[in-house]
């Protein structure tokens, strides 16, 4: 395979391509990289490559001829090869495992074209490009980056470069799934054991142990992944039967409704809130481990008219609070600061019942309490979780929300250091 990348940062870019496996490879001769500086196939004096664009607007245009000639300076190089012309571009389609497994099975010579400024002249890409490819749907400030990306990924599968081809056809994306959870030494650490069948030599049991493990994970962390899995082996599918049966999940057949919560509610109320500490004692997270939230709580909370349900047909499946009073633990904030001037509301006490776990009810509950707090006059939600609840967390950054510093909140005597997040609210 050979790769040539067209850039104005052919330094860096070498610099990273050329160490580590790829650099190796390279050094073999099973791979050959070859980075372009653009602004050496500059026509002017200034060997400026980019000029201002037609129409006006922001910024500059990289233009088409000394693209071209750098292109045609590759092109006179490669004769005979199967050659795929791509310019990275945030308009591209996403790049993927599949994709990175087509280049290398179509092609034995890939030119990855890197934009810069505003991008590069339509004409250009219409003449020239063959496909352009996205690293994801965000702007970046140049190609160079996901030009690494693309060339790393194919790279890698070609034969050789890596020491089995198991090294790459076991991980994640590569037959729909993500990879099995990987331990090494030592056998306990802080506490956490490694899990036993992985101990006892039976390599049968291994195996059975880590596929059903990519099912369970790629159901959890990839619910779309998950989705789109066509598994046709009958292990396969009898082992999918049992995590769904494990994981006993409800499926959200009926629309959610939200409306507040009342007092006949807080019994199942406190059931979701003991699961909730069960969970969170479990991944050793302090928080909710004592009396706090009690029934006389919410009791408050819900004469107070702040509590919202969730509800699944008749079924409460989530809860949630929402207020406009200020939070006094919120005054003091470390590490970070809040969005100043805006009116804000608070999200507090807020769970999804265990069978609803992993159907997307957490991010609709977010949604409804981004709602409550609009209609309250709030312009900013602020949330604060313990800093050990990683899933909460995760939970928040996947829904737009940011990371605005530390926070310490009284939970008799519990761990009180919180960190804070916020987001900010459309009108
Ligand atoms: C600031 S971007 C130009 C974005 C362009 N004005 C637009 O809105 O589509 C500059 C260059 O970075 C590269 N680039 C930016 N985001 C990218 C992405 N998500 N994937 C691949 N390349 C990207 C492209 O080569 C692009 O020409």
């Amino acid at each position: 395979m050979r790769i040539d990348i067209m850039t104005l940062f052919p330094d860096t870019v070498g610099a990273v391509l050329h160490e580590s496996i790829i650099g190796r490879a390279a050094k073999k001769g099973i791979l050959e990289i070859n980075c372009h500086q653009i602004r050496d196939y500059t026509l002017n004096k200034q060997k400026q490559v980019d000029d201002y664009p037609y129409g006006g607007g922001f910024g500059c245009v990289m233009m088409a001829q000394p693209l071209k000639s750098c292109l045609e300076h590759v092109m006179s190089t490669a004769q005979g090869r199967r050659s795929r012309v791509i310019y990275m571009s945030p308009q591209g389609q996403p790049f993927t495992q599949e994709t990175a497994k087509r280049l290398k099975n179509d092609y034995d010579h890939l030119v990855l074209v890197c934009g810069h400024y505003e991008g590069v002249d339509e004409r250009f890409i219409e003449e020239c490009v063959d496909e352009e490819i996205s690293l994801g749907d965000f702007v970046l400030t140049g190609g160079e980056i996901a030009a690494m990306a693309v060339a790393d990924a194919v790279c890698r599968l070609v034969p050789g470069v890596l020491a089995d081809e198991q090294c790459y056809t076991g991980e994640s994306h590569w037959d729909g799934l993500l990879e099995y959870p990987q331990y090494t030494r030592p056998e306990v650490w802080e506490g956490r054991r490694v899990p036993e069948v992985l101990l006892n030599g039976d390599h049968s049991k291994v195996a059975h142990w880590r596929r059903k493990k990519q099912l369970e994970r790629t159901r959890a962390k990839r619910p779309d992944l998950f989705r789109k899995l066509a598994l046709t082996d009958p292990e396969d599918q009898k082992l999918l039967r049992e995590v769904e049966k494990e994981a006993g999940r409800k499926q959200l057949t009926e629309p959610i409704s939200c409306e507040k919560a009342t007092l006949e509610d807080i019994p199942r109320i406190m059931e979701i809130v003991d699961y909730a500490r069960q969970t969170l004692g479990r991944r050793r997270v302090d928080q909710w481990q004592g009396e706090y939230p009690s029934p006389e709580i919410f009791r408050q909370d819900v004469e107070r008219g702040e509590l919202y349900a969730l509800r699944h047909g008749a079924e409460l499946a989530a809860f949630f609070l929402v207020t406009d009073r200020p939070e006094p633990c919120y005054e003091e904030i470390t590490d970070g600061k809040w969005t100043p001037d805006l009116p804000y509301c608070v999200l507090h006490r807020c769970a999804v019942a265990k069978e609803y776990r992993g159907t997307g009810l957490a991010e609709q509950m977010l949604r409804f309490a981004e709602e409550t707090a609009r209609t309250l006059g709030g312009r900013t939600l602020r949330v604060d979780t313990h800093r050990k609840n990683k899933p909460m967390q995760q939970l928040l950054r996947n829904n737009g929300y940011r990371y605005r510093g530390n926070v310490l909140v009284d939970e008799n005597g519990h761990d009180p250091a919180r960190q804070a997040f916020e987001k900010i609210l459309k009108k």
